[in-house]
């Protein structure tokens, strides 16, 4: 599979002039006109064409006007008076998504003719279209919803019976097909056979009776499907995971990343009134394109989730309490402190973000902490953009030399049991006795700390629980597997009392060393800049949207080898 399929522009060095409603300028020779329009800072509306598939040239929305440079007797072009090519301009309209610009070409976009035309194709695109608007969960985002108001009559003067299709049609796991919606633009369909290449889905039947369906016997189930509901121009594509949930002009979009694999795809984090709603991809040509898996996606409702900290918890006559943040923080210092450094062990986590890592790695050195590892989680990776990487920081908590390769199951425990190790700080939500250590061995233990946002075998272990906040409800940095230094911003609050982690370790650090001074993510990025030799010379706004690639993909071919 290739996300990255297909060439907008094929040199763009190879210039040649176009006149774009009236203003001649320079733009890559075979360029496609939609793409020339957008960068002449015009829009040219458009339903089937999308820059990663290929052009099929079907809903006819992005016609435009064309001319050719007029010739004279002699076969040289006309110069008018400012010396450029006169241009003769065709009666027929073109569809710019098919049509590469030449030397000379002539481009209206807004023209009396150009405007007749998007009038006629909006008609027809209309006529059996139900109305559905006020129970679409398009509404907000629909293009056919925004173009009729942009190019449309406001009127039909169609008097027949709409043709009845499908409305609720289970097209595989994730998505609900209503057919009646679909305006046949084939986008799905090219998503299917030239990103996904799994071929199922297609046309049957004719004219107004055109449909939209998966091949027998098959279901649209892939991984990547719901990246068909964002390029689904029109609300026939739904997903069942957000369908009916929120009207898309109430969510407040957070930039953000997807925490589920070591590739960080960029995302935008839809959330109203303190609750995540939905993930969208968020375009990164050198990430993730415009796409990300169903199960990045997905991945967010645990945030809600029945096993969620939301207040410490002490353990007292072998049970656990709630706490203040207060009692927690002095009970975690207090177990560590009672212990000499050499018998102390710190699970770090991939899933922490790089402040989080910085800030633990000062507490590490001060109190001379020996024993640091975290936790490798292999998955199943593809070919496209699931990494096998389980987590979504491993590049950090190396870059902040806090891991000697993930190795702590096989050593640890017996570590434990001679009693070399003494006090345990777990973080991340790490559960340990699901990596291997029994919770026999765990229960030996003088002092076990853990911090994370979900309740586990080892949480429920320990003698002082810290609840750390999600993906969604904390700021920082992360590196990807291919070297690429990230972003992630808070949507929502964390619930209850549970805090970012980078503060949980500042307040621990505060207990037992005296060490402060880090009371933002910036303070943490000027110290972090200074001391980890790859963040040097960045800061938080740097690194900007998109983030900034540390390692060349050279090295990180080499480092996947090694
Ligand atoms: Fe296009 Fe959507 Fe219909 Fe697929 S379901 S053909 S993307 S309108
Ligand atoms: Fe050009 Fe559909 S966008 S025909």
């Amino acid at each position: 599979m290739n996300p990255w399929n297909h060439d907008v522009a094929k040199d763009e060095k190879d210039l040649v002039d176009v006149q774009v409603d009236g203003v001649w300028m320079q733009m890559p020779r075979g360029l496609n006109v939609v793409e020339v329009a957008h960068r002449a800072k015009k829009f040219i509306p458009h339903y089937c064409y999308h820059p990663k598939l290929s052009v099929v040239g079907n809903c006819r929305m992005c016609l435009f006007e064309m001319g050719t440079p007029k010739m004279g007797p002699d076969r040289k072009p006309v110069l008018g008076a400012d010396g450029k090519p006169e241009i003769a301009w065709m009666p027929r309209p073109q569809i710019g998504c098919a049509t590469g610009v030449t030397p000379g070409m002539g481009i209206r976009t807004d023209s009396a003719l150009v405007k007749d035309c998007r009038n006629g194709v909006m008609e027809f695109l209309l006529i059996n279209h139900p109305l559905d608007c006020p129970i679409c969960d398009q509404a907000g985002e629909c293009k056919l919803q925004e173009y009729s108001v942009e190019y449309g009559t406001g009127a039909s003067r169609f008097t027949e019976n709409k043709v009845k299709k499908p409305k609720n049609v289970d097209l595989g796991a994730r998505i609900v097909l209503d057919d009646e919606r679909c305006i046949l633009c084939s986008r799905c369909v090219r998503f299917s056979s030239e990103i996904t290449q799994d071929n199922v889905l297609g046309f049957v039947n004719r004219g107004s009776h055109n449909t939209l369906t998966a091949y027998p016997g098959k279901s649209f189930d892939n991984d990547y499907s719901l990246n068909t509901v964002d390029i689904c121009p029109v609300g026939a594509l739904t997903s069942k995971d957000f369908r009916f949930q929120m009207r898309v002009w109430f969510l407040k979009e957070t930039k953000s990343l997807c925490t589920s694999c070591g590739t960080g795809c960029n995302t935008m984090i839809g959330s109203r009134e303190g609750k995540v709603y939905r993930l969208t991809p968020r375009e990164n040509e050198s990430v993730n394109s415009h796409w990300m898996c169903d199960h990045g996606r997905l991945n967010f409702h645990y945030l809600e989730s029945k096993e969620r900290l939301t207040r410490p918890l002490l353990r007292a006559a072998g049970e656990q309490f709630p706490g203040t943040w207060v009692d927690a923080i002095a009970r975690a210092a207090e177990g560590l402190r009672k212990v000499k450094p050499s018998e102390i062990a710190v699970v770090a986590s991939g899933r922490l973000a790089n402040e989080d890592l910085f800030v633990l790695k000062r507490l590490v050195d001060e109190l001379g902490v020996a024993q640091v590892d975290m936790i490798q989680h292999l998955e199943q990776g593809d070919n496209f953009l699931r990494s096998p990487d389980g987590n979504p920081n491993s590049r950090g908590v190396e870059f902040l030399g806090l891991s000697s390769g993930g190795r702590i199951s096989s050593g640890w425990g017996a570590a434990i049991l001679s009693g070399k190790i003494k006090a345990l700080l777990v973080l991340g939500g790490e559960d340990l006795v699901s990596a291997g250590v029994p919770a026999s061995t765990l229960a030996k233990l003088e002092t076990l700390i853990y911090s994370g946002i979900l309740s586990n075998e080892t949480s429920r272990l320990a003698q002082v629980v810290l609840p750390g906040a999600g993906f969604a409800e904390k700021t920082g940095s992360m590196v990807n597997v291919h070297g690429r230094l990230q972003r992630m911003t808070r949507a929502i609050s964390a619930p209850g009392e549970a805090r970012e982690d980078w503060m949980i370790l500042r307040d621990l650090r505060m207990a037992l060393t005296g060490g402060n001074s880090l009371y933002s993510v910036e303070d943490i990025w000027k110290s972090m800049a200074a001391e980890v030799p790859q963040f040097q010379g960045l800061n938080w706004a740097k690194i900007g949207d998109l983030g900034i690639q540390l390692v060349s993909s050279a090295k990180t071919a080499e480092t996947k080898t090694a």
